[in-house]
């Protein structure tokens, strides 16, 4: 047979925090074991996507699908995870079509959480089928367990607001679980159940995350007894799936600042892809900030109570536009200290300078992971999905954080407080055993990913040889 490489169909749902982990694992599949992969991406264009590849990939190619009107067929009000999940069942047509026109057929069909519809596509073109939970194992076990969660469970946990326990696994206190996700007439439950009922149905569960990151919850999930239903599938731990500093990334005035500052003394704030704050909150973590003396770069947005502002989208405004929505004089004060860029910044770069020494972020898997591989402390401060898990377990678990006392989504966080939290990563005496931790897990991680050995490496040599033998 000449040299047949297996070719991979790898389906990105809308938004960066699922392209990125999607295109890190084509880049994998193609750099070291032999694929060819088509990328399709949904509601994001192709340049976008190119942008963040920084070079060229001659075996990953990437195709558009177009974006479909899904206004008439959801509510307005409906939560961005269902117009997602309905943007992507939409699509369906569409990606057949487009896997169909493809010069070689896929061997295999990899698609993110809110593709799992798409497995009756790989099914009736004859290919294997994998989904990619680009979080964590213990968010993989939540979503496979809430289709099996009975009355007295959702009276337990919801009711008496009992910690909701998964088998084998860690609880997740009431706190943490994902709000109106339990509720069983809220849409997003019912599609995330199907979601749970679909997952167990494919060839293979990759996962972004690594076997020393999460053995118990990994554990579980392979463990008939705990699980029973997954056990017939088997779970990848594939991670850290993370963006990495480009090959070219030009010099702009937040790095060359950056640059100017000591070691590990930048503490950098930001909220993930859209997050944003109340105003009463934003005044607190300005104060916050000033008070603790220490540097910062802060990622600011309009507040959620407040962003009928269009000209601050207007990136050329700079930080001058950012000053309606801080304490008066904040801006004049701090900036022999600290850097206020509006909307966007470029978050890898900052994380893996030498001058940063300390993340407040909003736990979405990306950031932490990112946080993690550079060694990072951070101030947990989730905000939506599945972020408050991802704090649970950075601060409980893995004690490579720290989380201000009660759920930041429901109260203000007092400007003391996150002054004592931003001292605390990155100057205090008890953040030591924290910064020393996080050092410890970028090791682990890296160890993961070497081709000699590593766990995670070997997890996607598994795919790769169960791909190549069904193209004999
Ligand atoms: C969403 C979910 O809410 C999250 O919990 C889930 O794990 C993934 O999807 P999102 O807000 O996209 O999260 O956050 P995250 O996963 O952290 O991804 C954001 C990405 O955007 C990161 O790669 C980050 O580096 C990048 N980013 C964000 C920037 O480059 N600059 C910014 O200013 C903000």
């Amino acid at each position: 047979m000449q040299n047949a490489k297996p070719h991979a169909a790898l389906l990105a749902s809308p938004g960066m925090g699922h392209l990125i982990p999607v295109l890190e694992l084509g880049k994998r599949l193609v750099t070291y074991h032999g694929f060819h992969v088509t990328l399709f991406v949904v509601a994001t264009d192709v340049s976008t996507t190119q942008s963040l590849l920084e070079e060229p990939y001659p075996n990953l190619n990437v195709v558009n699908l177009p974006l479909v009107d899904i206004s008439g067929l959801i509510d307005p009000t409906a939560t961005i995870v269902t117009k997602i999940i309905v943007m992507m069942r939409e699509t369906l047509p569409s990606l057949r079509s487009a896997i169909l026109a493809l010069k070689s057929p896929p061997t295999a069909l990899i698609v993110d959480l809110f593709g799992t519809e798409a497995f009756a596509v790989a099914e009736e073109l004859n290919m294997l089928k994998y989904v990619f939970d680009t979080s964590t194992a213990w968010f993989l076990a939540i979503t496979i367990y809430v289709p099996t969660i009975d009355k007295s469970v959702e009276d337990e946990h919801i009711i008496q607001k009992q910690p909701l326990r998964i088998p084998g696994c860690k609880s997740v206190p009431f706190d943490d679980t994902l709000g109106a996700f339990l509720d069983r007439n809220d849409q997003t439950f019912i599609e995330f159940k199907r979601i749970g009922i679909e997952m167990p149905m494919a060839d293979g569960i990759l996962m972004n995350t690594w076997e020393d990151l999460e053995p118990t919850t990994i554990g579980a999930l392979r463990d008939f007894q705990m699980l029973g239903r997954v056990a017939k599938v088997p779970v990848y731990p594939i991670g850290p799936l993370a963006r990495p500093v480009g090959p070219s990334v030009p010099r702009n005035h937040v790095l060359n600042w950056l640059q100017k500052q000591p070691n590990e003394s930048v503490i950098y704030v930001s909220f993930g892809s859209g997050g944003t704050l109340s105003s009463d909150q934003m005044t607190e973590l300005a104060w916050g900030l000033e008070l603790s003396k220490q540097r910062f770069i802060w990622v600011v947005r309009p507040p959620i109570d407040n962003d009928a502002s269009g000209a601050f989208f207007n990136l050329a405004d700079g930080s001058e536009g950012a000053q309606k929505f801080l304490p008066e004089g904040f801006l004049a004060r701090t900036r022999e200290v600290g850097l206020v860029v509006p909307m966007w910044a470029p978050q890898v770069e900052i994380l893996a300078h030498p001058s940063t020494g300390g993340f407040l972020s909003h736990c979405g898997w990306n950031s932490t992971l990112e946080s993690i591989i550079n060694g990072v402390p951070m101030i947990a401060w989730p905000l939506y999905a599945e972020q408050n898990m991802n704090a649970a377990m950075l601060t409980e678990e893995l004690g490579v954080a720290v989380r201000p006392k009660t759920s930041a989504s429901e109260r203000v966080v007092s400007r003391a407080e996150i002054e004592m939290l931003v001292r605390k990563i990155m100057e205090d005496e008890e953040g030591f055993e924290i910064r020393k931790r996080v050092k410890e897990l970028k090791y682990s991680g890296e160890k993961a990913l070497r081709s000699k050995g590593g766990s995670s490496y070997n997890s996607l040599s598994q795919i790769a040889k169960h791909c190549e033998h069904s193209l004999h």
